[in-house]
């Protein structure tokens, strides 16, 4: 069963990218803190296609996207990887003074960081970066976990460290979506990709 404790951690919903050998990579993460002045760190997943790429590179890119982000940025991002994709070919970007790729669209602002410490934690590793350019780029609220969870409907797959696990469920064949329930709710219709119950197949 799911200890309800993990349901009231509440943090940023960003997206992370980096680039090495000229290769952009990228993933949404719910694990960034500021640690100290001018420093962050994210946890991130090693199965992740972005953490290989960080770790070659020494470099990752924060971007704070807004509550209204497209739901196709959070489903290739946050579901699918770049092992299998270009995630940036679809999506309008730039690069910044490293050749970080960062999305132009519905972000709020951007911390470019040099890696400058890392932890093995297990699953993850923790990088803890140090900013070289920093962009507030529009006034509008950002996306968080309770909003992401409550307002957009979407759930926490495995590679976020702060999921619950071990809970039963359901896997979108089309998106990856998790729907963290025994029972399929009457009228069920995919948060990300709009499809219906025939294409959940138990996870
Ligand atoms: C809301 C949300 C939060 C996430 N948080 C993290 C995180 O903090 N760390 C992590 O490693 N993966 C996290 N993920 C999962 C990755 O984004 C996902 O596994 C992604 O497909 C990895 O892509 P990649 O293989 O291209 O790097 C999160 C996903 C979502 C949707």
């Amino acid at each position: 069963m799911v200890n309800k404790a993990y349901d009231k951690l509440d943090s940023l919903v960003a997206i992370v990218s980096s680039v090495a050998d000229g290769k952009p990579a990228g993933c949404i993460v719910n694990s960034v803190s500021q640690v100290a002045g001018g420093k962050f760190s994210i946890a991130m997943n090693k199965d992740n296609h972005t953490c290989e790429v960080i770790d070659k590179s020494g470099l990752f890119t924060i971007m704070l996207p807004t509550q209204d982000v497209a739901a196709q940025v959070i489903a290739d991002f946050g579901m699918k990887s770049g092992h299998q994709l270009n995630k940036f070919a679809s999506m309008p970007h730039i690069k910044d003074k490293k050749g970080v790729p960062y999305l132009t669209q519905d972000i709020a602002a951007r911390f470019a960081c040099r890696v400058t410490d890392k932890l093995d934690v297990g699953s993850h590793i923790l990088f803890i970066g140090t900013v070289y350019e920093v962009e507030d780029r529009m006034d509008a609220p950002v996306l968080t976990t309770s909003y992401y969870k409550s307002v957009k409907e979407g759930q926490l797959p495995k590679n976020a460290p702060a999921t619950s696990t071990g809970e039963p469920g359901w896997r979108c064949t089309v998106c990856g979506y998790i729907l963290e329930s025994d029972e399929i709710p009457d009228g069920f219709k995919c948060p990300i990709c709009g499809r219906g119950p025939n294409m959940l197949v138990k996870r």
